[in-house]
């Protein structure tokens, strides 16, 4: 006759799709006993794992039925109440970044609407009022940054021998970053499986000299998916920052976004509303809308949450961008980068609150 504990160890190859963690270790597993022949499960997920929850009971029940003595198995399956704080919603688990203070995500459910301007531009207005920045490119299969901090050709220096090994950011702009763009060829695919990401994303986190910062600024991947389910289930945030265009399709996907880190209890920090409008550099009074206008506006004031900043579309944001110098630095006297700056002083609140 099996034991408790060793059907329990039977279930600790089972994980959680997103993260890749066990969910032993996740504590999604509340409850098991044995009854006669009878195995009794409460199992307690949060919203976001709803959509795994067919192939956790079948999971538990393969493993289960078959070992000696268990014939059949009851389960009692309950939603965890998403809290800022709760464990239940994140994981038992967030680790911390020593000397890293305040970690601000900036992400949307949509692909290309800005994103990684935003995060790299809001970090280097939050370095310009004069606190400690760190960038960590979190989108592995398209990382950006060192192009658009202009350090695709450097190589970070490691230090430390085996477990020990740690990864130096690079020093660009007045900010920390780490990207994957830094560790591969620049035209080189990524495949990686959803696991391996966490890892990864792990890795930039905690074994990477951030040193001391006032604020790490992670730039996410379009979508609700393992990136953002990693990030959110391994350090704790003060909030996210979500970037959509005006346009319903952009607002769709945006709210999907917002939604998502709402299941897992992350703050919204705010939506920065980029694309707003397009003013032609030889009749710059002239605002045409290109994408419609006030999404930005709508979906913060459906969240609730402030519209910390418009940006127009403005050439010298993408030149900023392709040249490796952003806007914010290098034409730190157009709209744009007025924008970022309020956008950064509108967070301030957020990032002096987390400052010890
Ligand atoms: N306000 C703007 N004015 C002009 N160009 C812009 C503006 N915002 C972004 N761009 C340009 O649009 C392109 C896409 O921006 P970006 O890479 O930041 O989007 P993203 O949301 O991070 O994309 P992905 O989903 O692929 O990560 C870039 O070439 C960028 O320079
Ligand atoms: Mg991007």
């Amino acid at each position: 006759m099996v034991t408790a504990e060793a059907a329990r160890q039977a279930l600790a190859d089972l994980r959680d799709a997103g993260s890749g963690r066990s969910l032993l270790d996740l504590g999604w597993l509340a409850n098991l006993r044995l009854q006669g022949d009878r195995a009794l499960i409460d199992l307690v997920l949060p919203g976001f794992a709803a959509s795994q929850r067919d192939a956790i009971v079948a999971g538990v029940r393969e493993r289960l039925v078959g070992l000696e003595g268990i014939a059949s198995v009851q389960f009692e399956l309950r939603d965890a109440p998403a809290s800022p704080a709760g464990p239940s919603a994140t994981g038992p688990t967030l680790q911390a970044i020593p000397g890293v203070r305040t970690v601000i995500a900036v992400s949307s459910g949509k692909g290309g609407v800005g994103k990684s301007t935003v995060a790299v531009n809001l970090a280097c207005a939050l370095a310009a009022e004069g606190l400690r920045v760190g960038l960590l490119d979190a989108d592995i299969y398209g990382p950006n940054a060192p192009l658009m901090l202009g350090v695709a050709d450097r190589t970070p220096a490691v230090s430390g021998s085996g477990d020990g090994q740690r990864l130096e950011p690079i020093e660009t702009c007045g900010l920390a970053m780490v990207s994957m763009g830094l560790l591969i060829g620049p035209d080189q695919p990524v495949i990686w499986r959803g696991p391996m990401l966490n890892g990864i994303i792990r890795q930039f986190l905690y074994q990477v000299e951030w040193g001391e910062r006032d604020v790490l600024v992670v730039d996410l991947p379009p979508g609700t998916g393992d990136a953002q389910l990693s990030l959110a289930q391994a350090v704790p945030m003060a909030g996210v920052v979500i970037v959509t265009t005006p346009q319903q399709v952009a607002l769709q996907d945006a709210r999907r976004g917002l939604a998502m880190f709402r299941q897992m209890g992350i703050p919204i920090l705010g939506v920065v509303e980029n694309m707003s409008w397009f003013s032609p550099p030889d009749l710059p009074d002239r605002r045409y809308a290109i994408f419609g206008s006030d999404g930005g506006q709508t979906l913060a004031a459906e969240a609730g949450v402030p519209l910390l900043a418009r940006i127009p579309i403005e050439l010298p944001v993408q030149e900023g961008g392709d040249s490796g110098r952003p806007v914010t630095l290098a034409r730190p006297d157009s709209a744009a980068a007025v924008a970022f700056r309020d956008a950064a002083r509108a967070l301030s609140p957020t990032t002096a609150g987390q400052a010890a």
